[in-house]
């Protein structure tokens, strides 16, 4: 079988929205697809490791906002490179809440479906949904298929998610060599050289107090590198 072949297969992407517990989850999908009209019923597949299937599993309603050409490639590594286990991925994205489910601010069409049977497969579970809801269809704009992905678009994906995973790096290379500066620092009198180095911490010392070397008041103490 040339698996290829498939490839021919038109999907678009979608971010898919979920409401946990206590916050919203969700991740990238290309495995949607309207099968009826009136009413209108959609399936979905998600991975069967996938939080948010799980999520959809206990809620029984998802959001989907779909993706246009103008999305940026960090949305989709966002999305559909990390698990919503340790990152919660709408905090990194423009999002709006309606009926108590996420949608990408910028999606071209956003849609709310409620699960009416599941299909568990070896690697997928199947959702077989309704519409519930569908709204602010951005005429003209187009979207972005999966066949956009294979072709150039997610190399983009992979450079983006590179490249926030290095600022992540960096900032918190930052954080810790600021932390350790700050360590570092003590108060010193600015006449005399007194380095104060005792238990209680300086700002809790009473506005009275004087060095004891050369009997100055703390406003003429500086936060130095010691
Ligand atoms: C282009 C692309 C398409 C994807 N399509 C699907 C899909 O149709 N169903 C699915 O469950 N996962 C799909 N994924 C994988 C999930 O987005 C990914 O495993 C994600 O990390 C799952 O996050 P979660 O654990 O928060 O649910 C796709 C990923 C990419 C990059």
């Amino acid at each position: 079988m040339e698996e290829t072949a498939l490839f021919a297969l038109s999907n678009g992407l979608y971010v898919l929205g979920a409401k946990d517990k206590d916050r919203y989850v969700g991740s990238l999908v290309d495995a949607v697809s309207q099968v009826s009209i009136g009413p209108n019923i959609i399936i979905l597949s998600c991975m069967n490791n996938s939080y948010t299937k799980q999520t959809i599993e206990q809620s029984g309603v998802f959001s989907l906002s779909v993706l246009s050409q103008k999305t940026e490639p960090q949305v989709i590594a966002n999305f559909g490179f990390q698990s919503s286990r340790d990152v919660n991925k709408w905090d990194n994205v423009v999002k709006e809440i309606k009926d108590d489910l996420p949608y990408l601010q910028t999606a071209m069409a956003k849609i709310r479906a409620r699960v009416v049977k599941k299909e568990v497969f070896p690697n997928n579970t199947l959702f077989i949904a309704e519409v519930e809801d569908a709204f602010e269809y951005k005429k003209g704009e187009e979207p972005l298929t999966y066949y956009d992905y294979r072709n150039g678009f997610k190399e983009k994906v992979i450079m983006a998610y590179q490249s926030t995973k290095m600022e992540e790096k960096v900032q918190r290379a930052n954080e810790e060599a600021s932390k350790t500066t700050h360590n570092k620092k003590k108060w010193v009198c600015t006449v005399c050289g007194y380095v104060y180095d005792e238990d209680v911490p300086f700002e809790d010392l009473p506005s009275d107090w004087v060095c004891p070397l050369c009997g100055v008041g703390k406003e003429l103490f500086e936060l130095r590198e010691a």
